[in-house]
């Protein structure tokens, strides 16, 4: 063996010992100035790849990409309910970056915490379904258009474990623009897989970010203890490191033949139904 391939093999060793997965690729991440978003972001970035947050929070998003450094990130601010705000984070990546491999279609709202279809107005349904259906739309459509003529690409949505198990005091509005969201991933997945590009969801259960902060008006200790207490897999609590390592695994070739897939991250929550168990503790104690 020559001295250049034994160095190169030495290299590629290291290489793979650091399981960097997305060296030279460029990714944007809506909703990536907090939260899951991110999280998202700084693991892209530790795996090698350019980032673009596109966001409506201007600083936290501008304090994100100092703390990250400006040659691996940037912040580009986007109302994803805004076609051209969409249009533009993307034509500004390419300008910036030179090239989209990953659209991280992530920002959404919880809304109101209305549980009776009773007091749904038409506002309530809208501001949702704004941000997390229209806005997951534009971003589908320009990522399209960019990914289609290089016959490649990654398209990954924030859907929500009420895709896969409902009633859990997640709102109807929510709750529907999620379902939304993964009919939209899975329909999309087909027509783009002639061009290569694989589309794919993740589905977190509960982590208390502000979205979930805010929406329930509860602080960080009691969202904690409450979404530990309701979960299924004890032991452990889902945060959003957990679900940037699921991002990750979508979005690089690790996962290069999955598309069409909601990938839910809820411990086993969806499977289980405790209802009848606490129904028949609380008729026959005696028995328990
Ligand atoms: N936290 C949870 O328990 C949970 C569970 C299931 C799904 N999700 C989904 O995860 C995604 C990320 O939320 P998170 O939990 O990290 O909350 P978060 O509040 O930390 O982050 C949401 C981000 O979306 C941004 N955003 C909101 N409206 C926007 C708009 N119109 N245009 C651009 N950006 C906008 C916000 O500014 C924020 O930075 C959301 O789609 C949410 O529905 C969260």
């Amino acid at each position: 063996m020559d001295l250049l391939t034994h160095y190169s093999l030495v290299l590629l060793g290291i290489w793979e010992e650091l399981n960097i997965r997305l060296e030279g690729k460029v990714a944007i991440i809506t909703g990536g100035a907090s939260g899951i978003g991110a999280a998202t972001a700084r693991l892209f970035v530790q795996h090698g790849a350019k980032v673009t947050i596109a966001d409506i929070q201007n600083d936290l998003g501008n304090s994100l990409v100092k703390q990250i450094g400006t040659e691996h990130i940037t912040f580009v601010h986007c109302n994803v309910t805004i076609e051209s705000d969409v249009q533009n984070a993307v034509d500004a990546t390419i300008a910036k970056f030179g090239k989209l491999d990953i659209m991280f279609s992530n920002a959404g709202v919880l809304g109101k915490p209305i549980s009776s279809i009773l007091d749904v107005d038409y506002d309530t349904i809208k501001d949702v379904f704004d941000v997390n259906v229209v806005g997951a739309f534009f971003c589908a459509k320009h990522d399209a258009r960019v990914m289609i003529p290089n016959k490649k690409g990654v398209i990954l949505f924030t859907a929500s474990a009420s895709t896969v198990v409902y009633g859990t005091g997640v709102s109807h509005t929510s709750t529907s623009s999620k379902n939304a969201v993964l009919g939209l991933s899975k329909n999309l997945g087909v027509e783009l897989g002639k061009y290569g590009i694989r589309v794919n969801c993740v589905s977190p259960y509960c982590i208390s970010t502000p979205l979930m902060l805010n929406g329930f008006g509860i602080d960080k200790q009691k969202a904690d203890k409450w979404f530990e207490e309701g979960g299924n897999l004890k032991g452990a609590s889902l945060d959003e490191q957990d679900v940037a390592n699921g991002v990750l695994y979508l979005a690089s070739d690790d996962s290069k033949y999955m598309s069409g897939h909601n990938l839910i991250l809820d411990g086993g929550f969806n499977t289980t139904n405790v209802a009848l168990t606490k129904a028949y503790k609380k008729l026959f104690p005696s028995n328990d």
